[in-house]
């Protein structure tokens, strides 16, 4: 099995994940803290910025999709406790940035 990257830019740390990992367990792997609420996609506590090619991340499904839209955020935000990484390199950076 190929091990996905997943690099916290701002916190400078890199971990290397199974496919189907979230992003919140790669985050707690990394040793990095990420302030989360309801971990099941529906507060939108933990919705960051990613960078990743097409695929490298599961496609968000309900009900991050939901709660990404009632927020409003930028089309590359993901909630950590919800985004599945796949394949490849993911880079997650800062925060949410409201579109
Ligand atoms: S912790 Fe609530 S959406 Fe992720």
């Amino acid at each position: 099995m190929d091990l996905v990257e997943v690099a916290f830019t701002d916190a400078g740390k890199t971990v290397f994940v199974p496919p189907g990992t979230t992003l919140l367990a790669a985050a707690g792997m990394a040793g990095v803290d990420v302030a989360t609420g309801c971990t099941r996609g529906m507060c939108g506590t933990d919705a960051w910025r990613v960078d990743c090619g097409a695929g490298e991340l599961q496609p968000a499904a309900e009900p991050e999709r939901s709660t990404l839209q009632r927020m409003g955020t930028t089309a590359d935000c993901r909630l950590l406790c919800s985004a599945r990484v796949q394949r490849g390199r993911v880079a997650v950076t800062g925060d949410a940035v409201a579109g």
